[in-house]
């Protein structure tokens, strides 16, 4: 499998970023991990993160006919950017979004996301191993939907 991995806005300040709610990993840290859980499953990861909304669009529209699912962490575009969403629904790629902090605990503003209508599903709050367990529901679907 063949999954592309996208970190939005602020992300690329993990470690520094508010460590009582994003936790001390760098995203560094978190893609190589991410890496090394790929590769245990004998698929490829690639990584993009962006500050920008049309970026982040880009590589959505990119991974069509290249990559077999998405894994994304919108940061804030997921309660506003419709954009995005038109973007995945577009591709008609499985989408997996990940946040780390438990947005349904914090500001009422992040409880809502406009992203996860044509997502498959979401992981929410489980700090930066969700991003591992999203890569492992991925492939786990992507190898059930080859059979
Ligand atoms: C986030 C939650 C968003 O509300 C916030 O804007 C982020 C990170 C998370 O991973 O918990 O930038 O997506």
């Amino acid at each position: 499998a063949s999954v592309l991995l996208i970190n939005g806005p602020n992300l690329n300040m993990l470690g520094k970023r508010e460590p009582h709610i994003y936790g001390s990993e760098t995203l560094s840290d978190i893609v190589g991990h991410a890496e090394k859980v790929m590769a245990e499953l004998g698929g490829t990861l690639t990584h993009v993160q962006s500050n920008h909304e049309g970026v982040i669009i880009d590589a959505i529209h990119s991974a069509w006919g290249v990559h077999d699912g998405i894994i994304i962490n919108p940061g804030a575009f997921t309660h506003y950017s419709y954009a995005i969403r038109d973007a995945i629904a577009t591709v008609q790629l499985p989408t997996i979004e990940v946040h780390i902090s438990n947005v349904h605990a914090r500001e009422e503003f992040r409880h809502h996301s406009v992203i996860s209508a044509v997502t498959v599903g979401q992981i929410v709050g489980l700090g930066s191993d969700g991003y591992e367990w999203a890569l492992r529901a991925m492939v786990r679907r992507l190898e059930k939907n080859k059979k």
